[in-house]
């Protein structure tokens, strides 16, 4: 049963290529896939690409072409939910596309040919990835990340949403979050590709599940708050819960 480890970029990659055994590169369609064992677990490691299509294309390369069993993402997101702040972790129960209008013709959000708004995530890998999260904020992790008030990160379960737009205004964050909240969708993270690994899973019916670390709050600081999260603790977070979770598969 091999595991995809899905990042979205090359610096929350790293750590886990430096722990990988007997790593083995393959080039396929423009892409570098990794194929290796990681504390015990056959893997792949694979980068998303940036932005919904690059990650579709990547995770139907994992599930064609590599034919693994389960894909696992873990990457940075945006906290746009109450109390979601940077350093925090969020594990996706589900996803939902937040750049998808097809309506009045299907509810907006929704996209057609599938149930409805949300994309759900493995329910059974999920509730492994939260156990592996919980364990590195117990233990490790606590020290990664510290608010400017002392507290240690926290970590939330929820709705995540992704599309093809980098948030960086706390003006459009708003806009994307409101309606999805009066309709009874409280999206806590936004990101750029999740909802596309979870609808291809679907597809395939390929267990999916996907924590993301908030880099920054995606308002008019996210440009600066991004680049100095991901260098300094995004790949810290990435090598430590995949270890917890790889561990408890
Ligand atoms: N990933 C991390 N931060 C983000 C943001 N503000 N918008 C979209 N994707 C992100």
């Amino acid at each position: 049963m091999t595991t995809a480890i899905l990042s979205a970029l090359p610096e929350e990659q790293a750590g886990l290529l430096a722990h990988l055994q007997q790593p083995r590169r393959v080039e396929h369609a423009g892409r570098a896939f990794w194929w290796g064992s990681l504390h015990g677990q056959p893997v792949v490691l694979a980068l998303s690409g940036i932005g919904k299509v690059a990650a579709a294309t990547t995770a139907t390369a994992l599930i064609e072409r590599f034919g693994v069993a389960r894909i696992v993402f873990t990457g940075v997101a945006g906290g746009v939910g109450e109390g979601v702040r940077v350093g925090d972790v969020v594990v996706a129960h589900d996803y939902v596309q937040h750049d998808m209008d097809v309506s009045p013709l299907f509810e907006r959000w929704q996209v057609p040919g599938y149930p409805g708004v949300r994309l759900p995530c493995d329910a059974g890998l999920s509730a492994h990835l939260f156990r592996a999260v919980s364990a590195c904020l117990a233990g490790d992790g606590a020290s990664f990340y510290e608010n400017s008030d002392g507290t240690p990160p926290r970590l939330h379960r929820g709705l995540m949403a992704s599309g093809d737009r980098f948030v960086t205004c706390a003006q459009v964050s708003r806009a994307l979050r409101e309606p999805l909240v009066a309709a009874g969708h409280d999206v806590l993270a936004v990101e750029m590709e999740g909802a596309a690994v979870a609808q291809v899973c679907l597809d395939y019916g390929v267990p999916f599940a996907a924590m993301r670390t908030i880099s920054d709050r995606a308002d008019d600081d996210a440009h600066v708050d991004f680049p100095v999260f991901i260098q300094t603790v995004a790949s810290r977070y990435a090598d430590h819960i995949v270890r917890h979770l790889l561990e408890s598969l």
